[in-house]
């Protein structure tokens, strides 16, 4: 049966997750959702990327093999993910047997376009990206995000022939067969593919030695974004699988630091191996503390552990999901946090809430609801759209407009009409069930309690509010 398939970056094990991290995994979890809500089957992919010498280096400082070092904070990942209640139903690890056989059979595959060469020039660890003298020259030698000068290496690598595909890339990005969101940053791309040079996709095992082997070359490993992308296919099983149900991805999110490889690597990657290229690529901003990247060096790293600690995990999505834009950097304070929690989360949501289910208790209120089947347009072109910030002040904007009437029509003082006044929470209590089901995808356990207090009988008030002030 098709399934729809969404993927998320893999990030690097070489430290624990930041904030940063929630957001591929919280925007996947939304399409997730939404999809599921609209009879949609979805496969949803999440892992790590284990290898490569930033891994290694780590786990060295920290008396550790790499693969200890990989394990404890793989599992950090994964944790992580479950206190966001997001449920991929894949967790890949790039040290897993399965995705390094299958790898080296990608690496095979793509074989007609591999060829060997020597690599004069610049890489960047932090990136693991090799540098073209180009971006060393604009960046005067030193990247820009780690702020490390750029490593000069001389070695023979393999390339992959780039230049094969560059041209139905670019058709493909223009028009639109795969989408790249927002809109300013395809443009960027195709900027980037014009001075793109063949990739090199092999290190020298001396200089890179956590990492996959090149079949058939014991001398050489591969380049960790070759390993890391294929991720993509190797959880389904591919080559070995039949993955027609799932191919081509229906959306694959990652930040706006990783968009090239993406957009450029990856998509040359499935043409050389004859499969479609993904639906939608979807770049997301960066969260920034006080305007800044976050970075150990800045001290300014924000735990997510101890976010999710303060309120949960409702309003840690309500946080990222709403406050936090979908395409383009956004600033993260807990000022914000606890402000957002206590006027909105609580004040908004949790109070009407409980107002609207004390009167409805009061006048022993029973509904008769059938759960609407149409979203409103507006609200679901959004979310067609992946403008899921949009769509959520969309169903927010209900909320508040919903705590609006019930200031207006005033439905406690018509205690000497209750025909009038059942009618009026009535259909309060009906409207906010709809609402509710926008919110759903959001705020999924919220929208569950919602839907539990205004379908019972009686409609109860929960004894304690949704959203406690301590
Ligand atoms: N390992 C690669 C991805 C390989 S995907 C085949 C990598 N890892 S990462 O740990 O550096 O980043 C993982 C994801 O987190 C990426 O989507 C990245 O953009 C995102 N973010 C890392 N820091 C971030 C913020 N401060 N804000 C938002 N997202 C950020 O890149």
């Amino acid at each position: 049966m098709k399934q729809l398939y969404v993927t998320t970056a893999i990030p690097y094990v070489n430290g624990k997750p930041h904030i940063g991290h929630a957001l591929d995994y919280l925007l996947a979890d939304v399409f997730s959702r939404y999809k599921n809500q609209q009879g949609n089957v979805v496969r949803f992919q999440s892992g790590t990327d284990e290898h490569g010498n930033k891994v290694a280096k780590k786990a060295a400082e920290a008396g550790k093999t790499p693969k200890e070092y990989a394990d404890e904070n793989s599992a950090a990942f994964r944790d992580f993910i479950e206190a966001l209640n997001v449920h991929p139903t894949d967790f890949i690890r790039t040290t897993d047997k399965k995705h390094i056989e299958l790898c080296q059979k990608i690496w095979q595959k793509l074989s007609p376009h591999i060829y060997s060469a020597t690599y004069d020039g610049f890489y960047c660890e932090g990136c693991e990206a090799f540098v073209t003298k180009k971006e060393f020259d604009d960046n005067r030698g030193v990247c820009p995000d780690h702020g490390k000068p750029y490593q000069k290496i001389s070695e023979e690598n393999y390339y992959f022939r780039l230049s094969d595909f560059k041209s139905e890339i670019r058709a493909k990005i223009e028009s639109d067969e795969m989408k790249i969101l927002p809109e300013f940053r395809k443009k960027e791309v195709l900027n980037l593919l014009d001075n793109a040079p063949d990739v090199s996709i092999s290190r020298p095992k001396k200089s890179l030695t956590w990492g996959i082997p090149v079949p058939g070359d014991d001398s050489q490993v591969m380049y960790v974004w070759l390993d890391a992308l294929s991720n993509y296919l190797t959880v389904l099983g591919y080559p070995d699988a039949d993955i027609s149900d799932y191919w081509p991805p229906a959306l694959q999110i990652v930040g706006k630091d990783i968009l090239r490889f993406h957009a450029i690597i990856w998509p040359a990657m499935l043409l050389g191996l004859n499969l479609e290229l993904p639906k939608v690529l979807l770049s997301h901003g960066y969260i920034l503390v006080n305007s800044e990247k976050m970075s150990k060096s800045l001290g300014n790293v924000i735990d997510p552990v101890e976010i999710l600690n303060l309120h949960g995990p409702e309003a840690f999505r309500y946080f990222f999901l709403r406050h936090i834009d979908t395409f383009l950097d956004s600033d993260f304070s807990l000022e914000q946090f606890e402000t957002a929690y206590s006027s909105e989360l609580a004040n908004d949501l949790g109070n009407l809430v409980q107002r609207l289910a004390t009167l409805c208790n009061k006048n022993n209120l029973e509904l008769i609801y059938e759960p609407r089947t149409e979203l409103p347009a507006d609200y679901s072109s959004l979310m067609d759209n992946f403008e899921y910030k949009k769509a959520f002040d969309f169903a927010w904007e209900k909320v508040q407009n919903l705590n609006k009437r019930i200031d207006s029509e005033k439905p406690w003082a018509l205690k000497d009409d209750p025909e009038k006044q059942s009618d009026i929470l009535s259909s309060l209590a009906k409207e906010l069930l709809a609402t509710n089901i926008l919110l759903s995808p959001f705020l999924p356990d919220t929208s569950e309690k919602i839907t539990k207090i205004f379908t019972n009988t009686p409609i109860k008030a929960p004894d304690s509010p949704l959203f406690p002030k301590n």
